[in-house]
């Protein structure tokens, strides 16, 4: 939240206010208070690296490496970001196996 005017090449800028609300919120929900499995994954996964997408870590890619390129450049996925093109779920902060959609629908 620090330099959002570069946020992974984009200008996410927002006001004073609206970034220290932003911030609670980030703070409040974040891995290191979270119950969830996966959170614990994510977390060991970075130990002390310097990573801040959750792409970009060993448990993500060991997760996500038998998908081929050309999915995450599906029209209806766009990008390695897009979470929620394949998990339906995850905007409630869950990663269900079941609700993880058949990537065959993206070839
Ligand atoms: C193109 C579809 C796709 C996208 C986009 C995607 N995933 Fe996944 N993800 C999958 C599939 C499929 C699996 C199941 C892999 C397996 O177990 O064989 C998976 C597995 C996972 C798992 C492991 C779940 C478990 O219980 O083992 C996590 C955590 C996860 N994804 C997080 C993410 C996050 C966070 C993002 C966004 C940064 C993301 N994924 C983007 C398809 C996707």
């Amino acid at each position: 939240m620090g330099d959002l005017e570069n946020h992974f090449g984009d200008d996410a800028s927002v006001d004073d206010e609206t970034n220290k609300e932003i911030l609670a919120f980030l703070v409040k929900n974040s891995a290191e208070t979270s119950t969830m499995q996966a959170s614990w994954n994510f977390l060991n996964s970075i130990g002390n690296k310097d990573i801040i997408a959750l792409s970009q870590t060993d448990y993500w890619k060991r997760k996500h490496k038998d998908i081929p390129k050309e999915i995450f450049e599906n029209p209806k996925v766009k990008s390695i970001s897009n979470c929620k093109a394949c998990h339906t779920d995850i905007e409630k902060g869950l990663i269900e196996n079941e609700n993880i959609k058949d990537i065959s629908d993206f070839k």
